[in-house]
């Protein structure tokens, strides 16, 4: 494989890197991989440091690069006799789906030998600040940054002692002092060392550090006799905590909203087998759909005929016509939200053929178009089951802006997503979309344009701000 070297890129490129990996809280490194994930997946993060849900730019970097919740850990094993537990920890967290790196201090390998934290981790292990091996590329840095989180187990005295006062005279410590990940303590002690003031000093100070504590436990001592607080928690508490600290429940702020979405195209019959049609994909309200449910709703998704499945956890009506989907979207009433994506026909055949349209010596079949109903206009100037927030869409050729704030005001919704589908764009059937949200903003028109994203980001976007303006509807009525 070819080894790249940060030192030797553009300076533009190195400037880049160093503000994005500024801003997600990583390596220069280990952004560089996380980029060339993103890359593979068909995943990319905006180059602008656009406003993506807070929660996405905070998350480890495991939960932010795909579907699997694989998340690493660098497990330092104290001297103790808790050491044996970390044995299990380590098999623990790997049924969980987390890689562990392990690093032995010197005491720690008086209790637990290399190999079996080896055999038991798949990895090596680390034991030496001095390793020329590891230390050529700065091996402690990496330990302290190319991981999710730090989890110490046992935390001896002596360790904490030395993280309170910033030593760094050991691998251990070192990357204690290197790190700017997250560090959960599993302390385990002589319940005297425990209630020693030095100890509760260096506890305090910690966790005013904002270091996280698991434990220890109050119970019997491996010394005879000895009982009190001091047991290291269980490998099984310390699995939990540190999964907790991974993989937070995720925010769910359109819990309890009912949200109504309509997409795809629709196909208006001529005969039996044909119909007209249009080149929406539905990409973008299925994508609208899926992350509405995301962020807890609950989603009714009115589909037009669509080469998509059915997004988990949202129930989806297939429809084939405009007038269908107009019936199901009423049949869906009452929602909290309504986002129309849908490219819905504005015509339909008057005279759809009964049988299939034959070739005659008459000529071509006289066809007549009728206009169909139009959903989102009916479904913003209802009076009583109007949804709080009705949002459309405009799909445009030209003028797009000026088109998009005229729709607004004639077909009366409270939001219009404006996106140009000249064929050049590529937005037809593509995955990426420019759009431009369209809003009334204290007795204005607000422009909001955003950068080229996925349909999967806009989705995003869109639901994020769907979810504040909910959130802050929800305060102005509250006060
Ligand atoms: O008028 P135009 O088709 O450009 O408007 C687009 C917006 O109106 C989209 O939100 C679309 O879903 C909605 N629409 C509708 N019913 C129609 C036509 C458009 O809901 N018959």
């Amino acid at each position: 494989m070819a080894s790249l070297t940060i030192r030797k890129l553009d300076e533009g490129v190195k400037t880049y890197l160093r503000l994005r990996s500024a801003k997600n809280h990583r390596s220069v490194e280990e952004e560089v991989r996380v980029i060339l994930r993103e890359l593979i997946e068909g995943r990319e993060e905006p180059l602008t440091p656009f406003a993506v849900p807070p929660a996405a730019s905070t998350a480890p970097v495991s939960q932010r690069t795909g579907a699997l919740p694989e998340a690493s850990v660098t497990l330092i094993i104290g001297g103790g006799i808790a050491a044996f537990k970390s044995l299990d920890l380590i098999r623990r967290l790997k049924e969980r789906r987390i890689e562990v790196r392990c690093v032995l201090t010197k005491a720690a390998q008086q209790f637990v030998t290399p190999l079996s934290v080896s055999a038991l981790s798949h990895e090596r292990v680390y034991t030496d600040l001095f390793d020329p091996q590891s230390e050529f590329d700065a091996g402690h840095i990496r330990l302290a940054r190319d991981c999710d989180l730090i989890v110490v187990a046992p935390a001896t005295a002596d360790l904490m002692a030395k993280m309170a006062n910033g030593h760094a005279d050991d691998l251990a410590s070192a990357i204690l002092l290197a790190t700017n990940r997250k560090v959960l303590l599993a302390p385990a002690m002589n319940p005297l060392m425990w209630n020693n003031a030095a100890t509760r000093r260096n506890v305090a100070l910690l966790q005013r550090d904002g270091v996280v504590l698991i434990g220890p436990n109050s119970g019997e001592m491996a010394e005879a006799g000895e009982a009190g607080i001091g047991r290291m928690s269980e490998a099984i508490e310390i699995a939990a905590a540190t999964e907790r600290l991974l993989r937070p429940p995720v925010p769910r702020p359109l819990a309890g909203k009912r949200v109504l979405i309509t997409a795809g195209p629709t196909h208006e019959p001529i005969d039996p087998v044909r119909y007209i049609a249009n080149r929406s994909s539905g990409k973008q309200g299925f994508a609208i759909a899926a992350a509405a449910q995301a962020a807890g709703a609950e989603v009714i998704l009115v589909s037009g005929p669509v080469d998509l499945g059915d997004p988990q956890g949202v129930t989806v009506k297939h429809v084939e016509s405009a007038r269908q989907m107009l019936e199901q979207v009423q049949a869906a009433l009452p929602a909290d939200i309504a986002i129309f994506a849908a490219a819905v026909a504005d015509w339909r055949v008057a005279n759809e053929g009964e049988q299939k349209l034959k070739k005659t010596s008459a000529g071509m079949p006289p066809l007549q178009l009728v206009e169909n109903p139009d959903i989102l206009a009916t479904i913003s100037k209802l009076t009583d089951k109007r949804p709080p927030l009705v949002i459309g869409f405009a799909a445009e050729t030209e003028h797009l802006i000026d088109n998009a704030k005229s729709k607004l005001a004639r077909k009366g919704c409270d939001w219009i997503v404006a996106n140009d589908v000249s064929p050049a764009t590529g937005v037809m059937g593509g995955d990426r979309n420019t759009v431009h949200l369209i809003s009334r903003r204290d007795g204005e028109i607000a422009v909001d344009s955003w950068p080229a994203m996925t349909k999967e980001q806009v989705a995003i976007e869109l639901v994020a701000h769907v979810a504040r303006s909910v959130t802050d509807k929800s305060l102005e009525s509250a006060s």
